[in-house]
C-alpha cells in the first residue's frame, strides 16, 4: 500500500543509520533539530497535529499526551525498551508502537560483562587514584594494593533471561563462571542452572539484571531481596533504574554487605548529584551506554524507521510491542 505524503511525523531527534533518509519520502518529516533532549513542552507542541512519531527511551509518550493527539496512528520507539510509553493507552486507540529488539543485544551484554569487570578489579577507583596524585612511594603496590573480586570460576547470577541475558551467559562460559539464571516463565539454556530468585541471589557472587521494566519488575530488586544477596556479592544493572531500589542497595554497599556495584542505569535520568550512590567509591557508574556502538545505534535507528515506514504503509510493524 502507498503511504499518504502528506502525513506529518515528528522525528524527535536527529537519527544515525540510512532509514531514516526513506522515511521522509513517505511523510512529511519534522526532525527536531536542537541538541539535548526535547522538554515535554517542546515535545507537546512538535506533535500536535501529527500522525506518526519517532521517538528515543527519554521521550515520555504518556496518556496525557496521547490524549491530546487524536490524529496519532504511531509510535516508533529507537529502543528496545518501551517503558517510557503508555502501550497500554496507545493498544486501547489500536495505535501499533515499534521498537527495536535483537540488534543491542551483543553490544548491551558486552558493556554488561565490561562493567561487571571495571566493578569487580576496581578499575574506575584504581583509575582515579593515578590522576588525583595518590599513587607515591609510600601508597603503592603491596600484597593488599587495590585487591578486589575474581570474575573467572565465580558464580554469575542472571536476572532475566531474555537474548540479552543469554548473552551475559555466553560471555560468562568464557570466564569459566556457574551460570544460574532466573525468569518469570522458567527457561530452559545449555549450560545454565534455572533457580528461583531468591536462590540466585543467595548463590551468586555477581548478579546482572537484565529484565524489562514494566508493573511485574518495577522495585524487583527491592529491599528484602538485596538483603538475601551474598555477602561480598557485585549488582551489575545495565536494564532499568526502576527495577532496583536505589536507596536499598546504596546502604548495602554503604554497610560492606555488597562489595560493589555497576549502574549504567538509574530510575531517574540523567541522575541527580545527590543519588546516594554517586557518593560511594565502590560504584561504578555510567549514563545508559548499554547498546551505545556507533553500529548498534545506527542499527536501532533503522529498524525505527523501518517500523514507521510500515505504518505509514498501512502494514504491520516488523517488531511491534503490542500484544
Ligand atoms: C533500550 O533500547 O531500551 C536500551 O536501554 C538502550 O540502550
Amino acid at each position: 500500500m502507498h503511504s499518504d505524503k502528506n502525513k506529518k511525523v515528528l522525528v524527535t531527534h536527529q537519527l544515525p543509520g540510512d532509514r531514516i533518509h526513506d522515511l521522509s519520502a513517505h511523510c512529511e518529516m519534522n526532525v527536531w533539530m536542537d541538541p539535548g533532549l526535547l522538554s515535554p513542552e517542546s515535545l507537546r507542541e512538535e506533535l500536535a497535529g501529527c500522525s506518526g512519531l519517532v521517538c528515543l527511551l527519554t521521550d515520555r509518550i504518556d496518556a496525557e499526551l496521547i490524549a491530546a493527539n487524536p490524529a496519532l496512528e504511531f509510535v516508533s520507539s529507537m529502543s528496545v525498551g518501551v517503558d517510557h510509553i503508555d502501550v497500554k493507552a496507545l493498544t486501547a486507540r489500536g495505535i501499533p508502537v515499534g521498537h527495536t529488539p535483537g540488534v543491542l543485544v551483543d553490544t548491551t551484554a558486552d558493556t554488561a560483562f565490561a562493567l561487571m569487570l571495571a566493578a569487580a578489579r576496581r578499575v574506575v577507583e584504581a583509575d582515579h587514584f593515578i590522576r588525583v596524585g595518590n599513587w607515591t612511594q609510600e601508597n603503592a603496590w603491596a600484597p593488599d594494593f587495590f585487591t578486589g573480586k575474581d570474575v573467572s570460576g565465580a558464580t554469575l547470577g542472571i536476572v532475566g533471561l531474555g537474548e540479552i541475558g543469554q548473552a551475559m551467559a555466553r560471555r560468562a562460559a568464557g570466564f569459566g563462571m556457574e551460570v544460574l539464571a532466573w525468569n518469570r516463565s522458567p527457561r530452559q539454556v545449555t549450560g545454565i542452572t534455572s533457580v528461583s530468585l531468591d536462590e540466585l541471589l543467595q548463590r551468586s557472587d555477581f548478579v546482572s539484571v537484565h529484565v524489562a521494566l514494566n508493573d511485574d519488575t518495577r522495585g524487583l530488586l527491592d529491599a528484602r531481596r538485596i538483603g538475601l544477596m551474598k555477602p561480598g556479592a557485585v549488582l551489575v544493572n545495565t536494564a532499568r533504574g526502576g527495577i532496583v531500589d536505589e536507596a536499598a542497595l546504596a546502604a548495602a554497599l554503604s554497610s560492606g554487605q555488597l562489595s560493589a556495584a555497576a549502574i549504567d542505569v538509574f530510575e531517574t535520568e540523567p541522575v541527580p548529584l545527590d543519588n546516594p550512590l554517586l557518593a560511594l567509591p565502590n560504584v561504578v557508574v555510567a549514563p545508559h551506554i548499554g547498546s551505545a556502538t556507533t553500529l548498534t545505534r545506527a542499527k536501532m535507528a533503522d529498524i525505527a524507521a523501518i517500523n514507521a515506514i510500515a505504518a505509514l504503509s498501512g502494514e504491520p510493524m516488523p517488531h511491534c510491542v503490542n500484544p
